[in-house]
């Protein structure tokens, strides 16, 4: 039986041809890139970010700004939604500094790096702990990694400053070690009231310890990812209808690492069910 894929490539080789290499490169990190340093955003966007700058990377000229642009940090303003989450977030934090639950592990950490975005995202990305790169800014998924996942975000029609990035541990492991079950539970709860707080409709849970969190699992990351799950915060008292589906796919140091078309093709076809849901077309050209 030929397929529908196989059908169209047969109809439309060329399309097909195009199609295939746009979709690779999306992905990829070795190829003539379609993502320039620089990605263009929109006036209102590029405002904002420069009038927000906090650390990060260099300046941001109005009409384009970096791959990984400097955090907004005037979410209180923007309207009256996205302040009163914010103001939730920012107590989440304030506990999670007081409690300290990383004081019980071993860390490497000089910074915290309790995430960032928008505050009201329609969809969240949870990672796994922070990296050198993320210690030293105390932002989520700035280095390679980073690099990675914020093309990801580029190709699906998004930008940073449009979703919102969080990790299982706010605090970097010694040698950017897995987490362990032990301190992943301890760091939790303080994830599931941030996913409370911005109430995403989706979640992408990038990589084991994530996904293994989110979906309180042991299974394997090749079961787990591309299927629809879902997620309820565990205090179902306070948060009777909260449930958010769920989509597990590899995290993108594991893709960096294992480089390979077979798993750029599943990331890829991933986040098109993401981009389903959420009504998404993606970039249509680099
Ligand atoms: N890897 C993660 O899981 N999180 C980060 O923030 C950076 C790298």
């Amino acid at each position: 039986m030929t397929s529908t894929s196989a059908k169209s490539a047969q109809a439309n080789p060329a399309r097909a041809v195009r199609q295939h290499a746009l979709t690779s490169r999306f992905l990829g990190v070795d190829f003539v890139p379609i993502f320039p340093e620089k990605v263009p955003i929109t006036k209102q966007e590029s405002t904002a970010a420069a009038t927000s700058a906090r650390g990060g990377a260099g300046g941001t000229a109005v009409g384009e700004v970096e791959l990984i642009p400097p955090p907004r940090t005037d979410w209180h303003t923007v309207d009256e939604k996205r302040a009163a989450a914010q103001k939730q977030l920012d107590a989440i934090r304030a506990r999670y500094e007081k409690d300290q639950p990383h004081a019980k592990f071993v860390t490497a950490h000089t910074n915290i790096v309790f995430g960032e975005g928008d505050p009201c995202a329609r969809l969240m990305f949870i990672g796994e702990a922070p990296g050198l790169d993320e210690d030293r800014t105390g932002r989520p998924f700035v280095g390679r990694a980073g690099q990675l996942l914020a093309r990801m975000i580029y190709a699906m029609g998004l930008s940073r400053h449009e979703v919102y990035i969080a990790n299982v541990l706010k605090t970097r492991p010694p040698n950017n070690a897995t987490p362990t079950s032990e301190e992943a539970a301890a760091c939790a709860p303080y994830l599931y009231d941030q996913i409370a707080a911005v109430r995403p409709e989706v979640i992408v849970t990038l990589g084991l310890p994530a996904s293994r969190i989110i979906l309180k699992t042991e299974e394997a990351m090749s079961r787990m990812r591309g299927k629809w799950a879902s997620w309820s915060h565990p205090d179902t008292k306070k948060y009777p209808d909260l449930t958010i589906p769920v989509m597990p796919t590899f995290h993108p140091a594991f893709l960096l690492r294992q480089y390979t078309q077979e798993n750029r093709n599943k990331v890829w076809s991933d986040l098109k069910r993401v981009m389903t849901k959420l009504g998404l077309q993606g970039r249509k050209k680099g």
